[in-house]
């Protein structure tokens, strides 16, 4: 009985073309797509994957038009690909067209059922993504939902432990006390340090409005009191016109532990646009 199933995991299908792919058991599958240069992709449908997917896979739909240019814009020949879908249907009739145009390609049998009847965990675009963000007015706060919304990422509100008035918020009078604060490149506004498992995340987007051409130093509490070291973080705001050539510089120079990436400014930009922005740099 165990020689049968060893067998059938490791039966290789003949194409028409006289090559073959392999089917193999979810444990096999497994170990293929982590070995280094194999293309792990889901080709079931756009919904499907985003309900939830095998960690690091693509998703190129072997259903919809194009599916094999696609892959072949993606992939050159050489590149193994290790493929699933719902059940080993799809993706088994996938590989037959793989297989005839050129690839390699491993078939995972049972296909995702398989591998969450095996206990094996799942992954939700969105994972490890945190948008965090501060408003004192909230027009930050509407930018950063809807990037929340386009990245599938866990949205947190910073909250200073004492709230801006609008009297706080008068830029026009030096003695305000956003106009104190940012005098004082030291100050550190107390935040409300609520944020869970900030461990777990590995990319952090942080939103704020621009006060004096740079970040307010409430961002600068919320950085230091979670650290970030070797996390990748993003910048994002909103402004009065300003951009975020200052406030990237000064964060890169004060913390060079973690690995920032250019923000910008994302004023008056479609829910598209931020979807297109955060995917450049998710890619
Ligand atoms: C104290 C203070 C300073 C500001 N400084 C700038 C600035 O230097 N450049 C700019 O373009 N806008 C500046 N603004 C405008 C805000 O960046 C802008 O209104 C922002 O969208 C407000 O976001 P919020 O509603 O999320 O607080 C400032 C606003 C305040 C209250």
């Amino acid at each position: 009985m165990k020689i049968m199933a060893m067998a059938t995991s490791l039966m290789a299908f003949l194409s028409c073309g006289g090559q073959a792919y392999t089917n193999l058991d979810t444990d096999a599958f497994e170990k293929k797509a982590a070995e280094e240069g194999t293309a792990l992709v889901d080709v079931r449908t756009a919904g499907e994957y985003a309900e939830g997917h095998l960690k690091g896979a693509a998703n190129i739909d072997c259903q919809e038009d194009g599916f094999l240019g696609k892959i072949e814009a993606a992939y050159p020949k050489e590149t193994p690909l290790a493929i699933y879908c719902r059940s080993g249907k799809r993706s088994a009739a996938a590989a037959k067209k793989l297989t005839k145009a050129g690839y390699t390609v491993f078939n995972m049998l049972g296909g995702i059922n398989a591998w969450t009847e095996a206990g094996k965990g799942i992954a939700k675009d969105g994972d490890g993504i945190l948008v965090a963000y501060f408003s004192a007015t909230g027009t930050t706060a509407a930018v950063a939902a809807d990037l929340a919304e386009a990245t599938g990422a866990t949205l947190y509100e910073i909250k200073p432990a004492v709230k801006y008035t609008d009297a706080d918020l008068d830029w026009r009078n030096e003695n305000s006390r956003s106009s104190v604060e940012m005098k004082d490149k030291e100050s550190r506004p107390e935040i409300v340090k609520d944020l869970e498992d900030a461990g777990s995340y590995d990319t952090i987007f942080i939103g704020f409005p621009v006060w004096w051409y740079t970040a307010p130093t409430v961002i600068n509490t919320f950085v230091e009191a979670y650290g970030f070291e070797g996390k990748t973080v993003i910048f994002f705001a909103t402004s009065g016109g300003s951009d975020l050539k200052k406030a990237n510089a000064d964060f890169k120079a004060a913390y060079p532990k973690i690995d920032w990436k250019d923000g910008k400014t994302l004023n008056g930009e479609s829910k598209e646009d931020i979807k297109a922005w955060a995917e450049s740099l998710l890619r």
